[in-house]
Protein backbone atom coordinates (compact mmCIF):
# COMPACT_ATOMS: atom_id res chain seq x y z
CA UNK A 1 0.00 0.00 0.00
CA UNK A 2 1.50 3.33 -1.02
CA UNK A 3 0.52 6.10 1.17
CA UNK A 4 0.80 9.81 0.57
CA UNK A 5 -1.01 13.41 0.45
CA UNK A 6 -2.15 14.09 -3.08
CA UNK A 7 -3.66 18.35 -3.31
CA UNK A 8 -3.87 18.20 0.71
CA UNK A 9 -5.90 15.17 0.66
CA UNK A 10 -4.51 11.63 2.11
CA UNK A 11 -4.74 9.10 -0.76
CA UNK A 12 -3.81 4.91 -0.06
CA UNK A 13 -3.13 2.98 -2.96
CA UNK A 14 -2.91 -0.80 -3.76
CA UNK A 15 -0.54 -0.48 -6.31
CA UNK A 16 2.66 -1.64 -8.22
CA UNK A 17 4.85 0.40 -6.34
CA UNK A 18 7.27 1.03 -9.41
CA UNK A 19 3.62 2.11 -11.61
CA UNK A 20 4.88 5.96 -12.54
CA UNK A 21 3.01 7.90 -10.01
CA UNK A 22 1.63 10.24 -13.09
CA UNK A 23 -0.50 6.66 -13.94
CA UNK A 24 -1.61 6.74 -10.51
CA UNK A 25 -2.84 10.63 -10.72
CA UNK A 26 -4.78 9.96 -14.11
CA UNK A 27 -6.04 7.02 -13.51
CA UNK A 28 -6.40 5.57 -10.10
CA UNK A 29 -6.80 9.14 -8.86
CA UNK A 30 -9.16 10.60 -11.33
CA UNK A 31 -6.84 13.93 -11.85
CA UNK A 32 -6.10 14.65 -15.75
CA UNK A 33 -4.65 17.92 -15.39
CA UNK A 34 -1.47 16.46 -15.33
CA UNK A 35 -0.78 15.52 -18.64
CA UNK A 36 1.49 12.15 -20.60
CA UNK A 37 3.71 13.44 -23.82
CA UNK A 38 6.45 11.71 -23.83
CA UNK A 39 7.27 9.49 -21.16
CA UNK A 40 11.04 9.87 -21.01
CA UNK A 41 11.01 12.80 -18.77
CA UNK A 42 12.07 15.15 -22.09
CA UNK A 43 8.50 17.36 -22.40
CA UNK A 44 7.68 17.90 -18.62
CA UNK A 45 4.36 17.87 -19.36
CA UNK A 46 3.63 15.28 -16.16
CA UNK A 47 5.38 18.06 -14.22
CA UNK A 48 3.97 17.48 -10.50
CA UNK A 49 5.30 18.67 -7.20
CA UNK A 50 6.55 16.16 -4.89
CA UNK A 51 7.40 17.79 -1.35
CA UNK A 52 7.20 21.34 -3.31
CA UNK A 53 9.73 20.58 -5.79
CA UNK A 54 8.78 20.13 -9.85
CA UNK A 55 9.12 16.20 -10.45
CA UNK A 56 8.38 14.58 -14.06
CA UNK A 57 5.61 11.99 -12.70
CA UNK A 58 6.20 9.84 -16.05
CA UNK A 59 9.24 8.76 -14.55
CA UNK A 60 8.71 8.54 -10.95
CA UNK A 61 7.66 5.74 -9.59
CA UNK A 62 4.60 5.56 -6.86
CA UNK A 63 6.54 4.74 -4.49
CA UNK A 64 8.34 7.57 -4.17
CA UNK A 65 5.54 9.56 -3.14
CA UNK A 66 5.29 7.37 -0.37
CA UNK A 67 4.70 9.79 3.38
CA UNK A 68 5.00 13.18 0.80
CA UNK A 69 3.09 15.92 -0.13
CA UNK A 70 1.85 15.55 -3.58
CA UNK A 71 0.52 18.79 -5.84
CA UNK A 72 -0.69 18.99 -9.18
CA UNK A 73 -2.62 22.14 -11.07
CA UNK A 74 -5.41 21.34 -9.50
CA UNK A 75 -4.47 21.63 -6.05
CA UNK A 76 -2.44 24.58 -7.02
CA UNK A 77 -4.20 27.32 -6.17
CA UNK A 78 -4.75 27.83 -2.38
CA UNK A 79 -8.74 26.89 -2.30
CA UNK A 80 -11.39 25.83 -4.26
CA UNK A 81 -12.75 28.21 -6.86
CA UNK A 82 -9.41 30.94 -6.41
CA UNK A 83 -6.67 30.91 -9.22
CA UNK A 84 -3.06 30.81 -8.06
CA UNK A 85 -1.56 34.25 -9.45
CA UNK A 86 0.02 32.17 -12.44
CA UNK A 87 -2.92 30.67 -13.66
CA UNK A 88 -4.43 34.19 -13.77
CA UNK A 89 -1.18 35.54 -15.56
CA UNK A 90 -1.55 32.68 -17.93
CA UNK A 91 -5.35 33.72 -18.95
CA UNK A 92 -4.12 37.37 -18.84
CA UNK A 93 -1.15 36.93 -21.09
CA UNK A 94 -2.66 34.70 -23.36
CA UNK A 95 -0.11 31.57 -22.49
CA UNK A 96 -2.13 28.32 -23.76
CA UNK A 97 -2.70 27.64 -27.13
CA UNK A 98 -3.83 23.98 -27.40
CA UNK A 99 -2.78 23.97 -23.85
CA UNK A 100 -1.76 20.19 -23.75
CA UNK A 101 1.75 21.84 -22.50
CA UNK A 102 0.33 23.94 -20.35
CA UNK A 103 -0.34 22.49 -16.66
CA UNK A 104 3.07 21.38 -17.02
CA UNK A 105 4.78 24.86 -17.73
CA UNK A 106 2.80 26.11 -14.92
CA UNK A 107 4.21 23.55 -11.88
CA UNK A 108 7.51 24.33 -13.16
CA UNK A 109 6.69 28.04 -12.53
CA UNK A 110 5.32 27.77 -9.51
CA UNK A 111 8.41 25.87 -8.17
CA UNK A 112 10.78 28.56 -9.74
CA UNK A 113 8.94 30.99 -7.82
CA UNK A 114 8.28 29.54 -4.71
CA UNK A 115 12.59 30.11 -4.35
CA UNK A 116 13.10 32.59 -6.72
CA UNK A 117 9.88 35.29 -6.50
CA UNK A 118 11.49 37.54 -9.03
CA UNK A 119 13.21 35.85 -11.88
CA UNK A 120 15.26 37.45 -14.14
CA UNK A 121 15.41 35.82 -18.05
CA UNK A 122 18.35 33.81 -17.32
CA UNK A 123 16.31 32.23 -14.07
CA UNK A 124 13.10 31.89 -16.03
CA UNK A 125 15.07 29.67 -18.99
CA UNK A 126 17.20 28.10 -16.89
CA UNK A 127 13.86 26.47 -14.97
CA UNK A 128 11.91 26.22 -18.27
CA UNK A 129 14.45 24.72 -19.83
CA UNK A 130 12.58 21.16 -19.47
CA UNK A 131 9.39 21.98 -20.22
CA UNK A 132 8.31 21.47 -24.25
CA UNK A 133 5.94 24.04 -26.07
CA UNK A 134 5.13 22.22 -29.31
CA UNK A 135 3.20 25.72 -30.12
CA UNK A 136 5.85 27.89 -29.54
CA UNK A 137 4.43 29.88 -26.83
CA UNK A 138 7.65 30.49 -24.97
CA UNK A 139 7.93 34.63 -24.66
CA UNK A 140 4.15 34.39 -23.39
CA UNK A 141 5.19 31.55 -20.75
CA UNK A 142 7.90 34.05 -19.90
CA UNK A 143 5.59 37.38 -19.53
CA UNK A 144 3.24 35.21 -17.50
CA UNK A 145 5.92 34.10 -14.78
CA UNK A 146 7.02 37.76 -14.56
CA UNK A 147 3.15 38.91 -14.32
CA UNK A 148 3.13 36.37 -11.77
CA UNK A 149 6.34 36.99 -9.67
CA UNK A 150 5.59 39.44 -7.14
CA UNK A 151 2.17 38.76 -6.22
CA UNK A 152 1.12 38.25 -2.68
CA UNK A 153 0.96 34.33 -2.90
CA UNK A 154 4.26 34.03 -4.37
CA UNK A 155 5.76 36.25 -2.23
CA UNK A 156 3.78 37.64 0.73
CA UNK A 157 3.65 41.63 -0.98
CA UNK A 158 1.42 42.50 -3.58
CA UNK A 159 1.53 45.55 -5.80
CA UNK A 160 -0.62 45.28 -8.55
CA UNK A 161 0.88 48.40 -10.36
CA UNK A 162 4.33 47.00 -10.54
CA UNK A 163 2.80 43.70 -11.74
CA UNK A 164 0.44 45.32 -14.38
CA UNK A 165 3.39 47.69 -15.70
CA UNK A 166 5.93 45.24 -16.18
CA UNK A 167 4.25 43.02 -19.00
CA UNK A 168 3.15 44.41 -22.01
CA UNK A 169 1.00 42.21 -24.88
CA UNK A 170 2.60 41.09 -27.64
S1 LIG B 1 5.50 12.96 -20.13
FE1 LIG B 1 6.87 13.18 -18.49
S2 LIG B 1 8.44 14.48 -19.25
FE2 LIG B 1 7.20 14.05 -21.00
S1 LIG C 1 0.37 25.38 -25.87
FE1 LIG C 1 0.40 23.70 -27.29
S2 LIG C 1 2.09 22.51 -26.65
FE2 LIG C 1 2.23 24.29 -25.43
Amino acid sequence: MITFRLNGTEQSLDVDPSMPLLWAIRENLGLTGTKFGCGQAQCGACTVHLNGAAIRSCVTPVAAAQGSEVTTIEGLAASEGELHPLQQAWIDEQAPQCGYCQSGQIMSAAALLATNPNPDDAAIDAAMSGNICRCGMYQRIRKSIKRAAGSEAVVGVFDPQAATEEVKHV
